[in-house]
């Protein structure tokens, strides 16, 4: 059984509720990093609560929602692993297929809930298409080391 870790803000917190319940209904196994209510609290937190458990495993896949996307997935690539913020299907498919995305971040005040479902469905059931896909990847991690 695959692994998904999620962990939102309150400006995510009803979608990560949501998405907890679809993936349980999906089959999938998932490590909530919380927050559990919906106090207002500091998204970098639970990003890296996130990234530490994806980037120790590579057979997790992760999911961050904050209320936009961008701070989760701003917060998640300076950190380490290749987090996507996805605003439709394709958007997913390709940053799975293209990019190899560890991370799907979501923003619960910018996509709706039916889209947002949609969009993890998508990201989860899509593969890496390694290849070319591959040679570019390296060459970000190679660049970032200059
Ligand atoms: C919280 O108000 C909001 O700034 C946060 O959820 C997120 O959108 C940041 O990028």
């Amino acid at each position: 059984m695959k692994t998904i870790v999620i962990g939102s803000d309150h400006g995510g917190f009803h979608l990560k509720q949501a998405c907890i319940k679809a993936l349980g209904e999906w089959g999938y196994e998932v490590l909530d990093q919380g927050p559990d209510c919906l106090d207002s609290c500091d998204y970098p937190v639970y990003a890296a609560k996130v990234v530490d458990l994806v980037k120790a495993d590579d057979a997790k896949l992760g999911v961050l929602i904050c209320g936009t996307g961008q701070g989760m997935t701003m917060t998640a690539n300076r950190l380490g692993v290749r987090a996507a913020l996805c605003t439709n299907e394709y958007h997913a498919r390709m940053a799975r297929e293209h990019n190899d995305a560890r991370v799907l971040c979501l923003g619960e005040r910018v996509t709706g809930l039916g889209v947002a479902l949609g969009i993890l469905k998508a990201f989860l059931e899509t593969g890496f298409g390694g290849e070319r896909h591959q040679r570019r990847i390296d060459l970000i991690d190679s660049l970032a080391k200059k």
